[in-house]
């Protein structure tokens, strides 16, 4: 393969100034590139992913070559804010619990919002920290319904009206093996995609079991992973990573999607346990969709796409033509990280990245697949997202966001939907 160096710090670093909107970010950008400014950041959701992101976002730093601070954290339980932030020495003072938490963080002289709650959250907390007039970084997926996806999609727009980048968790799409093989792609060392199938097919990663004495609210935000309302399912939740892959390698959405479902081995929440979807991509395109959360079975997490000229794994194995693409480098091996260093750097250069509609699109087509499997019945992407008349255009899992700062709450029945049977919490 003949290559030529091009380098995405060099890229952000120089392709910006000239032209740049005037955004409301260029003052902090100015600041921040003479590296006289603090990365100020605030955490939201200090779980497992939450104690990653804040990592990942220090590293970046490190990598730009500036520094950071953690000024708040928060999260629906007191303790796991103060366990996430006791790593970094900061106040009690500054570690918020509860349902209203995350205001409370945003409302704090910072930068950066990172979000890695249950996605059942990510509207409403993503459209605070864009009012407040902070860059975001969002965990994937966004939403678990129609209506929170567009909701994301405008807040994106208003991020993007006011200067603030918004980076989502997909970091496939900041892995060099992925960024590469799109790039060999686009140059037809695959010929025309025909086809394909994505996968993400494991184990239910984990229960957390109801303690005496618990709310509803507190369960389910606990929990939250084994419930459709909170997670979207696990075709949402997980295999949202492989469909923004296919999306992204095809360069379009699909129209509709098909598929079966069921669950026969959870004990807890109302998830099923494997989504099969057929998803139509146009032109004759179908991508086969299979999840599968059931331990003791053959495991494969991945991506194929088969073209007229060859044969890609995701980011692995390209067998195809041999076509002439620029080097891409990248500042690490960790998409993790890398996805924070391409949004600090973005923002350094006035050139915000915004991928809220990318990443808004990609849940919406998960959350196609599993209405599709839930009803059985044939869904199209528009019904979701442009037919206002349709059946799903409005439809919002419940309880909702803001149940939780109300103390509405109340835990569904824990037992899943049964496909060709109108069930009211999914109809
Ligand atoms: N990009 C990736 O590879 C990747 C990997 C794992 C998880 N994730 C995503 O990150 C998010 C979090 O997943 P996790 O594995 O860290 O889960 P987790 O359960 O470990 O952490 C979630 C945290 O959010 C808190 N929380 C719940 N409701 C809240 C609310 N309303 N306000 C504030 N905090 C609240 C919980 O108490 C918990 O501490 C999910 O969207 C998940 O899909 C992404």
């Amino acid at each position: 393969m003949n290559t030529k160096k091009l380098n995405r710090r060099n890229f952000l670093g120089n392709s910006t100034l000239a032209g740049a909107t005037v955004l409301a970010g260029s003052a902090f950008a100015q600041n921040t590139a003479g590296g006289s400014k603090k990365l100020k950041f605030v955490i939201i959701g200090c779980g497992g992913r939450g104690n990653g992101a804040v990592k990942n976002f220090m590293e970046a730093c490190k990598i730009v070559g500036v520094e950071s601070e953690l000024v708040a954290a928060a999260d629906a339980f007191q303790a796991k804010a103060e366990s996430l932030a006791g790593n970094y020495g900061l106040d009690k003072k500054k570690c918020f619990g509860g349902f209203d938490a995350y205001q409370k963080a945003i409302a704090e002289d910072c930068d950066y919002v990172l979000m890695a709650t249950p996605p059942a959250f990510r509207p409403l907390h993503f459209a605070a920290a864009v009012e407040a007039g902070k860059h975001c970084f969002i965990e994937k997926p966004v939403a678990v319904d129609p209506v929170g996806c567009r909701s994301v999609i405008d807040t994106g727009e208003k991020a993007k009206a006011k200067g603030l980048a918004v980076v989502c968790g997909t970091q496939r799409r900041h892995s060099a093996s992925y960024l590469q093989n799109k790039a060999l792609i686009d140059n037809g060392a695959i010929g025309e995609i025909k086809g394909g199938v994505v996968q993400w097919n494991g184990r239910v990663p984990w229960v957390r079991k109801r303690e005496s004495g618990q709310s509803d609210a507190d369960y389910l935000a606990n929990n939250w992973l084994n419930f459709v309302e909170m997670s979207g399912d696990h075709i949402v939740e997980q295999h949202v990573h492989n469909l923004d892959v296919a999306i992204w390698f095809l360069g379009r959405l699909p129209t509709t999607a098909i598929g079966f479902g069921g669950r026969a081995r959870r004990t807890s929440g109302n998830s099923f346990d494997f989504f099969s979807v057929d998803y139509d991509f146009g032109n004759d395109v179908h991508i086969h969709s299979q999840c599968r959360q059931v331990a003791g079975c053959y495991n494969r997490v991945g991506e194929m796409f088969t073209g007229t000229d060859g044969v890609c794994l995701g980011g692995g194995k390209l067998t195809g033509k041999d076509v002439k693409i620029p080097a891409i480098t990248v500042d690490t091996k960790n998409g993790q990280t890398q996805e924070h260093v391409d949004m600090i750097r973005s923002v350094i250069a006035g050139k915000p990245l915004n991928e809220a509609k990318q990443i808004a699109d990609s849940t919406a087509v998960a959350i196609m697949g599993r209405i599709a499997c839930f009803t059985g019945k044939l869904v199209t992407l528009r019904d979701l997202m442009e037919r206002e008349d349709s059946e799903w255009y409005n439809f919002a899992c419940a309880p909702a966001a803001l149940d939780f700062e109300k103390g509405a709450v109340k835990a569904p029945e824990e037992v899943a939907v049964i496909p060709g049977e109108d069930d009211p919490r999914f109809s």
